[in-house]
């Protein structure tokens, strides 16, 4: 099972669409293992995206990013962080496809809505940075049972 770090940006929570996103993970099957309020520091904010530190829309981003809260989750499943990227869709709203959370939600480049890692190592990297160990939780989905075909031994 995989664990990637998802952040619904400032315009999610402003604009009140927290839910609808969460949502569409849950009915996917991935599981939400940690999940928190925040926002985030000037610090972080460069830390996080400190492999954007030369681009030029790298100052915005910090501005956005730290200018309201955030909700911040951990969403664990069976190839959960290429499934997260691919349901939220290109970077740009405006070029995201129908169907994808960015192009269902918005149409700005810049407020994209939603943060998801891009590689095991990033989700690694970014897990650490947002959250504690002990708040992840490994708490068991009662339901998996019917979310995943398990009758071979392992999830699948
Ligand atoms: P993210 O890291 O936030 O999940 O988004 P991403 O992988 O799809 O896109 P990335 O290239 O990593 O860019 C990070 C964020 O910077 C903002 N951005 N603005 N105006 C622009 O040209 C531009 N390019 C990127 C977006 O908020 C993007 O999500
Ligand atoms: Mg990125």
């Amino acid at each position: 099972m995989e664990t990637t770090l998802i952040i619904l940006k400032p315009d999610a929570v402003q604009r009140g669409i927290m839910g609808r996103i969460i949502s569409r993970f849950e009915e996917k099957g991935l599981q939400v293992v940690g999940c928190k309020l925040m926002q985030i520091s000037q610090q972080l904010a460069a830390t996080h995206y400190e492999a954007h530190q030369s681009k030029p829309f790298y100052p915005g981003l910090i501005k956005f990013m730290t200018s309201s809260a955030v909700l911040v989750m951990a969403i664990r499943g069976n190839g959960a962080i290429t499934i997260a990227r691919n349901m939220m869709g290109a970077t740009f709203g405006s070029k995201a496809a129908p169907g994808t959370i960015r192009g269902d939600f918005g149409v700005s480049n810049s407020f994209n809505l939603i943060h998801g890692s891009d590689s095991p190592e990033a989700a690694e990297r970014e897990l650490r940075l947002f959250f504690k160990p002990e708040e992840i939780l490994n708490w068991k989905r009662d339901g998996d049972g019917w979310i995943y075909d398990q009758s071979g031994g392992k999830a699948e």
